[in-house]
């Protein structure tokens, strides 16, 4: 792999070679993320706009000069990426914000944006040459590493915390993982994972662990920047948990600036539950230590109490001259209405927070009604019906007459 320079860590800068390391900075342990650094002048020779613009693979691998993986690894064979950039104009208006565009991510085959990651992580394990992947995860890592490694015939060991909604632990299921569910929470989980997989001869796909996860996830980015003809948006809103997809979609920004492909980076802004929302906590006291907090929201996807990706995370947001917001579970909820009914798209709570941080600001006025702004919809609603009928209300139930009927218009 020539087009890879090296994995620097992000805590001290330490730089090493892909054969030197499997996962983390050895100086590090489990804190010491790395971080994929790619020889830009190799990849320019044959990753262009034109280039782009006559391959027909409408899939993350159009970008595979980008990616981590060796030209001739097998891929996996569902289209994962290339998700649509809706123009929400109707959505748009109810805000003053004509220029609002959805990125709808729950369209992934495992309907949602983790499937990006987990499409390279079996490729990842596939080169290496192991049989079975993990992971733990709050549902859609998991749900979409089991998908992915039963596409290209990997067996997978999959953690999740008990309270995990029942969709996702459906599709780990009929993916055919082995679901081992913990009585502790998501942060439990991970940690439990971690230790399995220096014991167990599993490849371990976990977040802010695997340092090529994190470049699965950067093609988001470089497709809304193709999507838009090239033109960067002003703001990109995306909701965070353990800080991965912002970090990627950072890490996809500024790849396509050194490459020449935008002119100017888009501002990043994280969007937390309130009851879950140690990186704001952590941003407005300007510092990138956490204090770890006990998770509490219906959003179970960014039901994370220790953000591993918090270095990045947090860079992400100050780097761009974004930020970082929190909404709480009523506003999350709204938001899933409103994307509903305003622009069609059916987003599982995590999903909406994105949309709903951008509410948020839209209150407050810290939106410019000319803004170019991009919503990441992270996972589908179908992922959690329990919180969409909540968001919703139940159906009205009635005697199957027509005096049934007026008697309720
Ligand atoms: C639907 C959804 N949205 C947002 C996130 C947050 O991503 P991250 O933990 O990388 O911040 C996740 C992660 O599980 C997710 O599944
Ligand atoms: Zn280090």
């Amino acid at each position: 792999m020539r087009h890879i320079l090296s994995l620097k860590c992000v805590l001290c800068g330490a730089e090493y070679t892909p054969d030197e390391v499997l996962y983390v900075c050895p100086k590090h342990g489990d804190e010491g993320i790395l971080d994929v650094l790619y020889d830009y002048d190799l990849i320019g020779q044959t990753l262009s706009k034109e280039s782009l613009a006559a391959n027909h693979d409408y899939s993350i691998w159009r970008y595979a000069p980008l990616l981590p993986v060796a030209e001739d690894s097998p891929r996996p064979p569902l289209q994962v990426g290339w998700t649509p950039l809706y123009h929400a104009r109707r959505l748009g208006e109810s805000l003053g914000l004509p220029n609002l565009c959805l990125k709808d991510d729950g369209r992934n085959p495992t309907a949602s944006f983790k499937d990006r990651a987990s499409a390279v992580g079996v490729v990842k394990a596939l080169e290496l040459g192991y049989e079975t992947v993990t992971c733990a995860s709050t549902g859609n890592a998991a749900s979409s590493l089991a998908g992915l490694a039963a596409s290209v015939g990997l067996k997978s060991v999959i953690f999740v915390p008990q309270r995990a909604p029942q969709a996702k632990v459906a599709q780990l299921l009929i993916f055919g993982a082995r679901v081992i569910m913990i009585k502790g929470t998501y942060d439990q989980a991970f940690d439990l994972c971690l230790e399995a997989a220096r014991e167990y001869p599993w490849y371990s796909r976990n977040t802010a662990y695997n340092p090529y996860l994190s470049e699965g996830k950067k093609t988001a980015a470089l497709e809304l920047c193709e999507q838009l003809g090239w033109e960067a948006p002003d703001r990109i809103f995306v909701s965070v948990g353990d800080g991965c997809i912002i970090g990627g979609l950072w890490k996809g920004l500024k790849d396509l600036l050194a490459l020449g492909f935008i002119d100017r980076m888009p501002q990043l802004v994280g969007v937390q539950a309130e009851g879950s929302a140690p990186l704001v906590r952590a941003w407005e006291k300007g510092t990138e230590e956490i204090v770890p907090m006990v998770p509490e929201t219906l959003a179970d996807s960014i039901s994370v109490g220790q953000p591993r990706d918090r270095v990045k995370a947090l860079r992400a947001a100050r780097e761009t001259g974004g930020k970082y917001v929190s909404v709480d579970d009523e506003e999350i909820l709204e938001a899933m209405r409103l994307l509903g009914r305003e622009a069609a798209v059916f987003a599982e709570p995590a999903g909406a927070a994105g949309f709903a941080g951008l509410r948020k600001l839209a209150s407050l006025g810290q939106i410019d009604p000319e803004e170019r702004i991009v919503v990441l919809v992270t996972g589908n609603g179908l992922k959690d019906v329990d919180s969409a009928i909540r968001a919703t209300g139940q159906p009205e139930l009635i005697e199957p007459t027509m005096s049934a009927l007026r008697r309720l218009t």
